[in-house]
């Protein structure tokens, strides 16, 4: 079979002498002409830690495919930094960005008929957006990951990017000096990289190599490593391979190997995003995926890595112990993964962790299975009046497992950021956020802003929060996102008033406002849809296709996949 087989499709034809005019313009010889382009996207931009060093990482790519004999064709597409976009401005354009990386990415490698795609992205939704794009053109195709930044150190006190959000919560109630806050400011991010923790980057980086996209060990290198930069030079012979074997991302994206990817998300403790993630990719590679399923993987599989948000290591430290085929060895050996699954690299995981050791009592990042840091998943559905569709929660377990109190409402994060400020949230609250879901916000943002501070001023263990919009990976505490159907689309949520009893059970997986079905019908009666919160462009674009985020916030869901979706019933 010949590897070329798109690309000849314009390069080997006589009758289209303006494409072989316009590549020999471009620099290639008529040798290149006869082999096959591998294109190589990156999200590389100036202007953020995430992404400033892949547009150098793409070049060894480009190199290391060049040494196979295959060419590669560098191209860029965007990326949004959930880091710098924070606040509902920036923020509202950050989940919209996975949408738009996936369709760039499909439309680019799809109009110019590359034989294999290589993408080298490095933040939140840059990872997940690569994945949809190639699940969609299913062509061969690995994913590089960035890398993790290293972490930061002031005045004896290890930093990382949430660092900066604790302190402004300090500095607002008056327990930090300028100058310390100065000082975590200049000295959080110490260069390139992907935030530290296993926040959301972090776990897409380690969901997909368990997926099998990217080659075994690559999400827990350093971005300032030469392993990075090996790995990058070697992506050209995995891809040839993977041309060779035409092996092809929807032979690896299986329903399987979700199931790993949960299991492994799970055991690292990792964001709440990778629900959204994780069901929009499936969707991509034609894997039916739902909020049950990683309810079910949460009710088997414990939290075992002792990681940032809510644990003491960061990726960088997992990566000193052997990195994610580390613990993928270890779960293999507990049974909690498949080992049959094929990977990019040709092999399956198995044949991949054959001489990987295992993690034992030489560590402590890693607990055994006999010891866990929760004897369940910390994603955990829940479901009740005010989210009849569902809404994720992420229970560490250090926050106990049942919250009740009174409600506190605040209509957009500005509301709320403003009512931090002026001492508002009292110990005890269950603080709703709202109108800042898929269609409302629009684009889902996350509270990170508003979480940290509640978490510097010493209230994260105090409170609850609920939102229909999304939490950081870096946010730990009692606290439930992506709560469906959104207030705009008039879910129970919206219903809310001050004072209104709300009850949060994560061992019943309940989540539920103590108002009659009368009380509630008489409120849904006199409830308003506000005005669109966009009036033209992409976020509008946005509002009229996204789905809800029970099914992972795609924006080409059909209209029979919502009739055949199965999502758990309204109670
Ligand atoms: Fe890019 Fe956190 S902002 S990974």
């Amino acid at each position: 079979m010949a590897l070329n087989k798109f690309s000849r499709i314009y390069t080997q034809d006589d009758s289209l002498p303006a494409s072989q005019a316009m590549l020999i313009g471009a620099g290639l010889s008529d040798a290149d002409l006869r082999k096959p382009f591998v294109g190589i996207c990156s999200t590389g931009f100036e202007g953020n830690t995430c992404n400033m060093h892949l547009n150098g990482l793409a070049d060894e790519v480009k190199r290391g495919v060049a040494a196979q004999g295959l060419v590669g064709l560098r191209f860029n597409t965007i990326g949004v930094s959930d880091g710098i976009t924070n606040g509902n401005a920036g923020m509202r354009f950050s989940l919209v960005s996975r949408e738009i990386i996936a369709d760039s990415i499909e439309a680019m490698a799809g109009a110019h008929y590359y034989d294999a795609l290589a993408t080298v992205v490095g933040c939140d939704k840059n990872m997940p957006g690569a994945l949809i794009a190639m699940a969609r053109l299913n062509r061969p195709s690995l994913m590089v990951y960035g890398g993790t930044i290293k972490g930061g150190e002031f005045k004896g006190q290890q930093l990382n990017i949430v660092s900066c959000f604790e302190a402004y919560g300090k500095k607002v109630n008056g327990q930090i000096s300028d100058e310390d806050y100065q000082g975590i400011i200049h000295n959080a991010c110490p260069g390139p990289g992907a935030c530290g923790g296993m926040y959301t980057a972090n776990t897409m980086a380690a969901a997909i190599e368990t997926l099998g996209m990217s080659v075994p060990a690559s999400s827990s290198l350093p971005a300032e490593s030469a392993a990075k930069v090996q790995e990058c030079l070697d992506a050209g012979a995995y891809l040839r391979n993977l041309l060779e074997l035409d092996l092809k991302p929807r032979d690896i994206l299986t329903r399987e190997a979700f199931e790993n990817a949960m299991v492994v998300i799970t055991v690292l403790g990792g964001s709440t995003n990778a629900v959204l993630h994780l069901i929009a990719i499936a969707h991509a590679a034609g894997v039916h995926l739902t909020m049950e399923d990683f309810q079910a993987v949460s009710n088997r599989v414990p939290v075992l890595a002792d990681l940032k948000p809510s644990g003491k290591y960061l990726m960088e430290d997992l990566s000193k112990i052997g990195g994610v085929p580390a613990v993928q060895r270890t779960l293999l050996n507990y049974g909690l993964l498949n080992g049959d699954l094929m990977t990019v690299t040709g092999r399956t995981l198995a044949e991949n962790l054959a001489n990987v050791p295992s993690l034992g009592a030489e560590q402590d990042l890693l607990r055994p299975l006999s010891n866990p840091i929760k004897a369940d998943g910390h994603i955990q559905m829940l479901y009740g009046n005010l989210a009849t569709k569902g809404s994720v929660a992420k229970i560490s377990g250090k926050e106990g497992l049942r919250f009740e109190g009174p409600a506190i409402v605040f209509n957009s994060e500005e509301e709320l950021n403003q009512g931090i400020i002026d001492h508002k949230i009292k110990a005890g609250q269950v603080v709703v956020i709202r109108y800042v879901g898929p269609k409302g916000g629009p684009g889902m943002p996350e509270m990170l802003k508003p979480t940290s501070a509640i978490m510097g001023a010493g209230l994260g263990d105090k409170v609850a929060l609920i939102t229909d919009g999304r939490f950081s990976g870096g946010t730990h505490g009692f606290v439930i996102g992506h709560v469906c159907p959104e207030a705009f689309d008039g879910g129970g949520i919206a219903l809310v008033q001050d004072g209104d009893w709300i009850i949060l059970d994560a061992s019943a997986n309940t989540i539920d406002v103590q108002l009659s079905k009368d009380e509630l019908a008489v409120r849904r009666a006199a409830w308003q849809r506000p005005p669109l919160p966009a009036k033209q462009g992409v976020l509008l674009k946005y509002i009229r296709t996204v789905s809800d985020a029970s099914h992972g916030c795609i924006t080409d869901l059909a209209e029979e996949d919502y009739v055949t979706a199965d999502l758990s019933p309204a109670r």
